[in-house]
């Protein structure tokens, strides 16, 4: 099942998370149109401003690599969390803000999916209008 493999990718992805500040670590799996899946983790700066979130490291590498055009993401993270510990994680790791507009710019709403999840088994699945209703986005602009 492409959740399945989509979450098993964000918790693969996780394992990179470069967070000693929030020690929040954070992983994503982005399903381009072509059926490609693009990895992603946080970066965190000792500038702290300068943080970069999971789903975004996910979309500017997909985007960077020719991709422009996705149907899901997976996300997966939690405080503390590693690969040690297996791949869980207590709570659903909900994408922020700032990443919910940026996957805006390369997605449709009602088809895209954002899937949070703690393990391969337990997660919840979302349209991106649901985690951002009456959005702005390219076609505000035509
Ligand atoms: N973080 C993500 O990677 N994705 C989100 O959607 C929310 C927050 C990261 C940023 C920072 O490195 C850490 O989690 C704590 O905010």
């Amino acid at each position: 099942m492409i959740e399945e493999r989509l979450i098993e990718a964000a918790f693969e992805g996780r394992n990179n998370a470069y967070a000693p500040y929030s020690e929040y670590r954070v992983g994503a799996a982005l399903l381009t149109e072509n059926n490609e899946i693009i990895t992603g983790c946080n970066v965190e700066n000792s500038s702290y401003g300068l943080c970069n979130c999971a789903e975004r490291t996910a979309v500017f590498k997909a985007v960077s690599a020719g991709a422009k055009r996705f149907k899901a993401i997976a996300v997966a993270g939690g405080k503390n969390c590693c690969k040690e510990q297996g791949d869980e994680t207590e709570d659903y790791a909900y994408p922020c803000g700032a990443c919910r507009q940026v996957l805006r710019e390369f997605c449709s709403p009602l088809e895209f999916k954002v899937i949070v999840a703690r393990s391969k088994t337990d997660y919840k699945v979302y349209t991106l209008e649901q985690l951002l209703p009456d959005s702005f986005g390219p076609d505000s602009l035509v």
